[in-house]
């Protein structure tokens, strides 16, 4: 499995195995799914205090405590900051409450990486900092990052912080780009010129901070899949025939493009499904052309001007 150093320090595979859908299998299943990844070098687990409302992080530590798979063997993220249909909640108190609620549900003392979740416009940088300083000290996490923040918003945070942001989670797919063709479209008057994220491509990889690519594999905000969607023709036709070419399916082929690019993206998965998490490593290991990465890029509605 390719593995990448998470903000240049934590070595960890380039698949995040997600776990926002754990709450659709059943213990068993759960455990099969789990017993798999990890038999198959992948052992990061991305989770957050609201997949579930909590259960999702409960069903894997049941699952994983069952499977006896060491704390050590395993990377595990977990995210809060999401107060659901009410606010965001960046307070010290919020943050310290949600990490001990999330240690206490995935069964262990310590989270190899803590996101917050969205960004709260009313944090206030030295709070978050207190925060964050007294969950190192006492242990309880070991990296921090965030999600779905521009750079300006990381920046106005880590200027309140100790330790170095490591990771921003990010939607990202060959669908949902607007952080390549925003660089692509520079200086333009066209939608994909758009600047929606402070440059946060270029930012992330001037800083070394890792990208992780949420929902790599849904169009619009987690609204289906796009794969074998009459909807992106073009785009499937070019995963086809790219994927032919070195033996992938088209989720596989997906999973090749992101890896392809060179911020060394890591992709959050969401599959439940084991055979599938083996395409995408496939994809993962398999280093496409530059003309081919482009193809799938035009391919997915972008345009080079
Ligand atoms: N930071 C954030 O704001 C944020 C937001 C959303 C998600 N996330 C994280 O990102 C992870 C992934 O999100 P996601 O679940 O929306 O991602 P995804 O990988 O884009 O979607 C996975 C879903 O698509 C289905 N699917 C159907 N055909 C597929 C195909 N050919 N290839 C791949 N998947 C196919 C899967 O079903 P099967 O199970 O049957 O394969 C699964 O239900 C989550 O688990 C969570 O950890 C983060």
């Amino acid at each position: 499995m390719k593995k990448i150093k998470i903000g240049g320090k934590l070595e960890a595979p380039a698949i995040a195995v997600g776990c926002m859908r754990l709450v659709s299998l059943n213990g068993k299943e759960a455990e099969h799914f789990i017993g798999n990844a990890v038999n198959s070098g992948l052992n990061f687990f991305d989770h957050a205090d609201i997949y579930g409302r909590g259960e999702c992080e409960r069903i894997f530590s049941k699952a994983v405590k069952d499977l006896k798979i060491p704390r050590d063997k395993m990377i595990i993220q977990s995210k809060c900051g999401i107060v659901p249909g009410k606010m965001y909640d960046f307070s010290e108190e919020h943050i310290l409450n949600s990490v001990d609620g999330i240690l206490e549900r995935l069964g262990t003392d310590y989270l190899d990486i803590l996101i917050l979740h969205r960004p709260d416009a009313l944090m206030e940088p030295y709070e978050v900092g207190e925060a964050f300083y007294k969950l190192e000290k006492a242990g309880k996490v070991r990296n921090f990052g965030v999600s779905n923040m521009n750079s300006l918003q990381i920046e106005l945070l880590q200027s309140g912080l100790r330790q170095r942001i490591i990771a921003d989670q990010l939607q990202f797919s060959p669908v949902h780009a607007p952080m390549i063709s925003s660089g692509i479209e520079s200086n333009m008057f066209t939608d994909g010129g758009t600047d929606r994220n402070g440059c946060i491509m270029e930012y992330c990889r001037i800083n070394n901070i890792t990208i992780q690519a949420w929902s790599p594999y849904q169009f619009g905000f987690i609204k289906g899949v796009y794969i074998d969607n009459s909807e992106y023709r073009q785009l499937n036709d070019t995963l086809a025939e790219v994927g032919e070419k070195y033996g992938m399916d088209k989720t596989a082929t997906v999973a090749a493009w992101i890896a392809r690019h060179p911020a060394e993206i890591q992709i959050v998965t969401g599959t439940m499904n084991a055979e599938r998490l083996q395409s995408i490593s496939k994809g993962v290991n398999t280093r496409i052309t530059r003309e081919e990465w482009y193809k799938i890029y035009i391919s997915a509605g972008h345009i080079l001007p």
